[in-house]
Parts: C-alpha cells; sequence; structure tokens
C-alpha cells in the first residue's frame, strides 16, 4: 500500500485478497470509520457547541461521565447498529450488553469500545481518542449474551483506535502488521501516513502515575526505582517520562518513538483487579502493540491469554518496547 491510499482504499484491496470474503468485515471497517470521523468532530467543535462538562451521571464502574463519553458512546452504538454487521455490542459507557432491536438484521461480529478514551482530558484541551477490539460471534445465535464476548484477545479479528489530537489518526489492525491513517478534514477521508508501525525493541522512556507510587508492588518499585537512577544505576542509562492519562496518547507516543507504560496493580486498586479495562482497552491495545513488535503483560502473564470472566473486567497493563517489558516481565517471576 502506497503512503496516501485512502483507508477505504485499503480495505476493499484487503478484501479482494480473500476471495471468499464476504464483505461484511469491510463494511463493519466502514461504520467504524464513520463513527470515529463523527467523534472527531464533536471533539474539535468542543465549546462551540456545549459539548464540554461533566454530565453529572454515572457509568457502571462508578466514574462521573462527560458529556462526550454519552455523545460518543451513542454515535459508535447507533453507528455500528445501523449498519448491520454486528450481532451485539458493548462499551464501557453501557452497563451491559447492547442488544440489537428484535426486527434488526443481524451480522457476524461483536465490537466492543471504549467511546472516549481520556476524557478526564477533554476539558482541557488534551488529546482523547476511541479504543475498539472486533470480535466473532458465535454462530447461531440470535442474540449473543455477556459469556459471548468473553473471548481471549488472541481470538480478536482487528482492534484499532482513533486518537484525536492536533490530527485525528487511524490506527488499526488486522493481524497483519499495524498502519495509521490521518483524516484530511478538508475531504474527509483518512489517508495512509504510517505504513507498517514498529515499535523500537529498546527506550529510555516510561509512562506511569507516578502519584500511585507508594502503592506500587515491589516489581514495578524496583523498575522505577532503576530507571530513576539512571546512568549510575543498574540500566546504565538515563530515562525521560511521560503521563497524558490517556492511554490512546501513550500508546501512540510509543508505536511512534518507543516506551513503556505502565498502569500497574497496586494497593490502592487491588480489590478491582487494576484500573483499565481488558476488554475495550487492554485487549486491544495489547494487539496493536505486539503485532508492531511490542509486548503487552499484566506483570506475570499475557495480557492477551487471559480468559475473560466480565464485560468490564480490570487488568494491570503494562506495555510497550520489547526489550524493557521483558525486563518487567523477568522481575514480575523472579
Ligand atoms: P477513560 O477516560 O476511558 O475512563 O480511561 C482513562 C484511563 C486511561 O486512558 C489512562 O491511561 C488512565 O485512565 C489515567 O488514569 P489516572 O487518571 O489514574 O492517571
Ligand atoms: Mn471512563
Ligand atoms: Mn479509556
Ligand atoms: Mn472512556
Amino acid at each position: 500500500m502506497q503512503i496516501g491510499t485512502s483507508l477505504t482504499h485499503c480495505l476493499i484491496e484487503k478484501q479482494q485478497a480473500h476471495p471468499d470474503a464476504s464483505g461484511e468485515f469491510t463494511l463493519l471497517m466502514n461504520d467504524i470509520v464513520s463513527a470515529c470521523k463523527v467523534i472527531s468532530s464533536y471533539v474539535n467543535k468542543g465549546n462551540l457547541i456545549g459539548i464540554l462538562g461533566s454530565a453529572e451521571t454515572e457509568n457502571v464502574q462508578g466514574e462521573t461521565q462527560k458529556k462526550l463519553d454519552i455523545i460518543s458512546n451513542d454515535v459508535f452504538t447507533d453507528t455500528l447498529m445501523q449498519g448491520t454487521q454486528v450481532a451485539a455490542l458493548a462499551s464501557e459507557e453501557m452497563d451491559d450488553v447492547y442488544h440489537l432491536p428484535a426486527n434488526a438484521k443481524r451480522g457476524k461480529y461483536l465490537c466492543v469500545y471504549d467511546p472516549l478514551d481520556g476524557s478526564s482530558n477533554i476539558d482541557v484541551n488534551v488529546t482523547v481518542g476511541t479504543i475498539f477490539s472486533v470480535l466473532r460471534a458465535p454462530e447461531g445465535v440470535e442474540n449473543p449474551s455477556e459469556q459471548d464476548f468473553l473471548q481471549p484477545g488472541t481470538t480478536q479479528v482487528a482492534a484499532g483506535y482513533c486518537i484525536y489530537g492536533p490530527s485525528t489518526i487511524m490506527v488499526l489492525t488486522t493481524g497483519e502488521g499495524v498502519n495509521g491513517f490521518t483524516l484530511d478534514m478538508d475531504i474527509g477521508e483518512f489517508k495512509l501516513t504510517h505504513p507498517n508501525i514498529t515499535i523500537p525493541e529498546d527506550t529510555k522512556e516510561f509512562a506511569i502515575n507516578m502519584s500511585n507510587q507508594r502503592f506500587w508492588d515491589a516489581p514495578v518499585k524496583r523498575y522505577i526505582d532503576e530507571c530513576l537512577i539512571g546512568k549510575e544505576g543498574p540500566r546504565g542509562k538515563d530515562f525521560n517520562m511521560r503521563w497524558v492519562a490517556s492511554m490512546v496518547a501513550e500508546v501512540h507516543r510509543i508505536l511512534t518513538r518507543g516506551g513503556v507504560f505502565l498502569y500497574p496493580i497496586d494497593s490502592k486498586i487491588r480489590a478491582q483487579g487494576g484500573k483499565l479495562r481488558l476488554m475495550y482497552e487492554a485487549n486491544p491495545m495489547a494487539m496493536i502493540v505486539e503485532q508492531a513488535g511490542g509486548m503487552a503483560i499484566t506483570g506475570p502473564e499475557r495480557i492477551m491469554d487471559i480468559k475473560p470472566h466480565k464485560l468490564h473486567q480490570r487488568v494491570p497493563v503494562i506495555l510497550g518496547s520489547k526489550n524493557e517489558v521483558q525486563i518487567l516481565s523477568d522481575y514480575h517471576k523472579a
């Protein structure tokens, strides 16, 4: 695929490479892309149309929702529901599985999403995004249940995110590498700008919320302590630190120039299993990172090997440059 090729063209070309493909996946991806364009436009307009600020409602995880959490969820859900390529949907902002209306046409996919990631950043005009994971629906099931969504990350058909930053960029994987497409706002089209993204294996940059330091477990304490000692310590190099508080922005930075991102388990959040959600944050990002040559673990185990037990399950997340994540994996096994 050539730089500048439209995302639509790339999807159709991909479909043609599989002569037995029905075209359903292409249509689903097209709907996801349309939904992200609409969300991008809302995010960009902000308070010109009065959509910043809190909605004063709570989602199932006890977070206070922003107006844009709800708007983005509605846009994504309505677009995919009308597209007829899915059998059911699930989202951070919906308590339970979203079932299609009784007479609606069903497709063979399930889609689970974080409609607006990093929403604590929206009011301060810092980067946010949308994260999604595409799974296969079980055959012959009219209304898939929560149980049907609980597939390990290794079964994902596709995963991606759309980042709403200085540019809007769609990053996608279908299990054959990772590509990035930038939205040309003048013509409303995503164009290939970042072909075959790979994460550098080594890095000198980590991302973690340092305010949780006193709650961390020993392996993470050891790793960050060693980074902070820098050149004089066992790592023999000085490290830089970043924390945007939008997972999409952290992952995008890591895909661009390497790095390691941690939202580890700690004593404050141990009871809930972690901070980030497995089905629509950890798994899709793990697939993208692995497809780009990186690693994604909870600490002791690979994220995509986890057999989920509930839709809104939370997990610890450590991902990024292979050689750094490997060190963290070794520290967890020591
Ligand atoms: P969301 O806005 O979808 O609820 O996700 C927020 C997540 C993630 O994007 C980010 O990495 C993390 O929360 C930030 O957490 P802290 O505010 O604890 O730093
Ligand atoms: Mn949230
Ligand atoms: Mn999120
Ligand atoms: Mn969110």
